[in-house]
């Protein structure tokens, strides 16, 4: 049993899905392509060409999930909302029935007594709005100020807790510079342009969301952040290290705490972000709580010659190393926990996403044993005590995820679910992870039964 002691009484216990990860549905009831529809059809960008398209068939079967969310007894839900099922050419009509699904599950969780988190943009960008330029065009900033502005204005009566973007690093440095998510480019000019306007759009939507949501909200973003590693003393790695730093960390961090963009980092890239009139400042708009997703740290070697930031991760031996091929390292969220409060003091952390793929098999009598994910889940909440323990306001904990599901370019072969998905049948059952999780949390809820969640919680 991990300590978890230092945890706080009103701790908040979550588990997290996106929408194109579980929905399926994909020209259900007005919703039209994102792009990633549209990447899934390029060949061998997704392995065994595996698509969205039908997922989990959680746009069906989400009553059914959220039974499962009860057996799991979390007190929160992390979930995204599609983009192009409200607003499906991005811009535009509003879709009633996009809206009416998510107002739907909103009232499902408050009866299951369950919070909602909701993501406003988990990468399901509208085609539409690709096809006129995309991220790196300032006007999809815009656009997702209005669309959250929408989204807020029908769900916010209810949902109090918002994430604007999940991942900007995925979005601009996978999506454009790298070419391994979609749109799948690869143009450094353009990731720098999208990165910048993916923030743009963070605070921009945060006011909307203010302005919108008919009661108190409480919005962050959503970051995934790596400690960061010399793969030796060499001067070249201290340095390609740093660089590395500034590339996951900092050039997200930076500007989102009002120190605009890192200059060594505008020196590397060679490259300025198309900042105008007071978009630092909106990028920099106060915020309740900063959302970290955690999955790996990341020791890196000088690599003149190979892409922005000439820094490559390097493979750390005698390590375990999960089926996407990720170093467990449970102390590297604490390391990372720690040293993000102490460098940019947010008002709160939660980690918004953490867990592990595995190659889960299901027994002749019908059960899935996963001790690395069980033993993957308990070290990282640990790592979350230790960080609470050394003073990180650390208020919540969202594994990654309910379901196996679309795991992007890896296709349905990653499972990273606390519950096990036959894609044939779509039947669900809960893995041991997901049993242990669910003790875990009754565990500390029982401890902690005389305070009263509401008033804590604020
Ligand atoms: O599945 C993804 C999720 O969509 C974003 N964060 C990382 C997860 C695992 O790769």
């Amino acid at each position: 049993m991990p300590d978890l002691s230092t945890l706080p009484p009103d701790f908040l216990w979550g588990v997290a899905t996106s929408a194109y990860q579980i929905e399926g549905a994909v020209r259900a009831d007005g919703r039209k392509p994102s792009i990633w529809d549209t990447y899934c059809t390029k060949p061998g960008a997704v392995d065994n060409g595996d698509t969205g398209e039908v997922a989990c068939d959680h746009y069906h079967r989400w009553p059914q999930d959220m039974a499962l969310l009860r057996d799991l007894g979390v007190d929160a839900y992390r979930f995204s909302v599609a983009w192009p099922r409200v607003r499906p050419d991005g811009t535009g009509p509003v879709n009633p029935a996009g809206l009416d699904y998510y107002d739907r599950q909103v009232d499902g969780l408050l009866t299951a007594g369950i919070r909602p988190f909701v993501t406003l943009y988990h990468w399901d960008l509208p085609q539409a709005l690709q096809d006129r330029g995309g991220w790196p065009h300032r006007d999809t900033a815009e656009a997702f100020a209005d669309y959250a502005a929408v989204v807020a204005a029908r769900l916010g009566d209810r949902v109090a807790d918002w994430c604007t973007v999940n991942e900007p690093l995925c979005i601009a440095w996978i999506g454009h510079l790298e070419g391994r998510m979609a749109p799948g480019e690869r143009d450094l000019d353009r990731a720098v342009r999208a990165g910048h306007h993916v923030l743009l759009g963070h605070g921009l939507a945060t006011a909307a969301i203010r302005a919108h949501a008919p009661r108190p909200a409480s919005i962050g973003p959503v970051l995934n952040l790596s400690p960061i590693e010399p793969a030796s003393d060499a001067a070249a790695d201290i340095a390609a290290a740093a660089r590395m730093d500034g590339h996951v960390n900092r050039w997200w961090l930076d500007p989102l705490h009002g120190r605009g963009y890192p200059a060594d980092m505008l020196d590397t890239y060679g490259i300025e972000p198309p900042v105008r009139g007071d978009d630092l400042a909106v990028i920099a708009t106060p915020t309740d709580f900063l959302g970290v997703n955690y999955y790996f740290r990341q020791v890196v070697a000088d690599d003149p010659d190979g892409p922005a930031p000439y820094a490559r991760q390097v493979p750390v031996l005698d390590a375990p190393h999960t089926a996407m091929d990720w170093e467990v390292c449970p102390d590297g969220l604490e390391r990372l926990l720690v040293e993000v409060n102490e460098a940019y003091a947010p008002a709160r952390i939660l980690v918004t996403e953490s867990g592990s793929a595995w190659p889960d098999k299901v027994a002749a009598d019908g059960t899935v044993t996963d001790p690395e994910r069980t033993d993957h889940l308990e070290r990282h909440l640990a790592a979350c005590a230790a960080a609470v323990g050394r003073g990180v306001p650390l208020t919540g904990y969202f594994a990654w995820s309910l379901l196996d599901n679309f795991e992007w370019a890896y296709g349905y072969d990653k499972r990273f679910g606390l519950v096990h998905v036959d894609y044939d049948t779509q039947q669900r059952t809960m893995k041991a992870s997901g049993t242990r999780y669910a003790h875990l949390i009754r565990t500390h809820q029982q401890r902690t039964v005389t305070v009263d969640p509401v008033a804590v919680r604020g």
